[in-house]
C-alpha cells in the first residue's frame, strides 16, 4: 500500500518537524509570540493554509467556546471543520487513540482533541510521528492543560495592558489549579507576565508545576490565602472548582473552595480597575459572584470571541511557518 504523503506541507515545516500543541510551552516563548502576532492580524491578510483542507475537532467532553470558535477559525483559513463526538469514534474503546488519530490524518490537516486523559492526545501525536505523518495534534482541553484558552487571555491581557505594560502587571488566579490555570501560569511566565495562585490545601499546584511555570522566568506567587493573592492584583482570574471529569467530586469541592470565591469583597482589594478573568462556563455563586463577572470589571465575553481569533493564530503557525 503506497504511504500517503505531502510533500508541500511537509516542506513547510519547520526544521521538518510537525507543530503538535499539547500544552502552551510546546509553542515555545518565540513561537507563542508569533501566534499572538497571527491572532492579532487581520484575517483577511492571512494565508489561507487550510484551503481545500480538513480539520478534525473531536470532543470527548461538551464545548460551547471552543467548538465554535475552533470551527469559525477553520473557515476563516479556508478549511473544512469537521466535529466528532467522541463516542462516535470511541478512542481507546471502538479502537486505539493511535488508530483514531492515523484514520483522522488520512482526511484532516490537523487533528484537534478535547479528550478526558492528557495521555491520550500523546498517544495520538506519538502514533502519527512514529509513523511519519506530518499532521499536528492540538489540545482542544483535557484534564492537564487547556493551551487555547491561555492564548486568548494572553491576548486579551495584552489589549487591556499592552504588550510590555503587561509585564508590569500582575494576574492573580484565584481557585483550582487546574488545566486552565496550568496552561495560563505558563503562557503568563513564557510572555514575562507574573502571577499569583491562591488555592485551599491539596488544590494547588504540584513542585513540578511551580518549576516548570517558573522556567521560563516569569514571577510566580503561590499561597492558599485569596487575600493575599488578590491583594492589588491587576486581574483577578478564576474557573469552575469542579472540572469536567471530576463529578464525583463536587461535594467535597465545595466545602473546600468557600471562601475562594471571586466576589465584590475580594475585587476591592484588586487594584482600581483589576480585569475579572474566567475561561466560562461560570457557576454564578460558587467560583465567581453575579455580580463581579456581569460586572463593570468583566472581560469574560472579550476572553470568549478571543478564543476565535487566537484558535486561528494557532491553526496558521501549526500548518505554515509564522514569519
Ligand atoms: N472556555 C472553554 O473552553 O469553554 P467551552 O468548554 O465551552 O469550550
Ligand atoms: N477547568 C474546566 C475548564 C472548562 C473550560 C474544565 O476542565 O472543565
Amino acid at each position: 500500500m503506497k504511504k500517503r504523503v505531502e510533500p508541500m506541507m511537509r516542506g513547510e515545516m519547520t526544521g521538518g518537524a510537525t507543530r503538535h500543541v499539547l500544552e502552551v510551552d510546546d509553542l515555545g516563548p518565540d513561537g507563542l509570540e508569533e501566534v499572538l502576532a497571527l491572532a492579532e492580524r487581520d484575517p483577511a491578510a492571512l494565508p489561507r493554509t487550510l484551503e481545500g483542507r480538513g480539520v478534525a475537532l473531536v470532543f470527548e467532553k461538551p464545548s460551547a467556546r471552543t467548538r465554535n470558535s475552533s470551527e469559525m477559525a477553520v473557515v476563516a483559513l479556508g478549511g473544512h471543520p469537521v466535529y466528532i463526538q467522541g463516542a462516535e469514534v470511541g478512542i481507546d474503546t471502538r479502537e486505539t487513540a493511535a488508530d483514531v488519530a492515523r484514520t483522522l490524518a488520512c482526511y484532516h490537516r490537523v487533528v484537534c482533541a478535547r479528550v478526558m486523559d492528557h495521555g491520550t492526545l500523546e498517544r495520538m501525536a506519538g502514533a502519527l510521528d512514529a509513523a511519519d505523518v506530518p499532521v499536528p495534534v492540538v489540545n482542544l482541553l483535557s484534564d492537564r492543560a487547556h493551551p487555547c484558552q491561555a492564548i486568548a487571555d494572553l491576548l486579551t491581557l495584552r489589549q487591556h495592558f499592552g504588550v510590555t505594560g503587561a509585564r508590569e502587571r500582575s494576574v492573580a488566579y484565584i481557585g483550582d489549579a487546574n488545566n486552565v490555570w496550568r496552561s495560563l501560569a505558563l503562557a503568563a511566565s513564557m510572555a514575562g507576565i507574573p502571577t499569583r495562585v491562591a488555592s485551599p490545601s491539596g488544590y494547588g499546584p504540584t513542585e513540578a508545576d511551580i518549576a516548570l511555570v517558573r522556567s521560563f522566568g516569569g514571577d510566580l506567587v503561590v499561597t492558599t490565602d485569596p487575600i493575599e493573592a488578590a491583594s492589588g492584583a491587576d486581574a483577578l482570574y478564576t474557573d469552575v472548582w469542579t472540572s469536567m471529569g471530576q463529578e464525583d467530586e463536587r461535594a467535597a469541592r465545595l466545602a473546600a473552595f468557600a471562601g475562594f470565591c471571586v466576589d465584590e469583597s475580594l475585587l476591592a482589594l484588586a487594584a482600581p480597575g483589576a480585569l475579572v478573568m474566567h475561561c466560562l462556563p461560570a457557576h454564578r455563586g460558587e467560583e465567581i459572584s453575579a455580580g463581579v463577572v456581569d460586572g463593570q470589571q468583566s472581560v469574560v465575553w472579550q476572553q470568549a470571541e478571543n478564543r476565535m481569533h487566537a484558535m486561528r493564530g494557532l491553526l496558521a503557525w501549526v500548518t505554515e511557518v509564522a514569519k
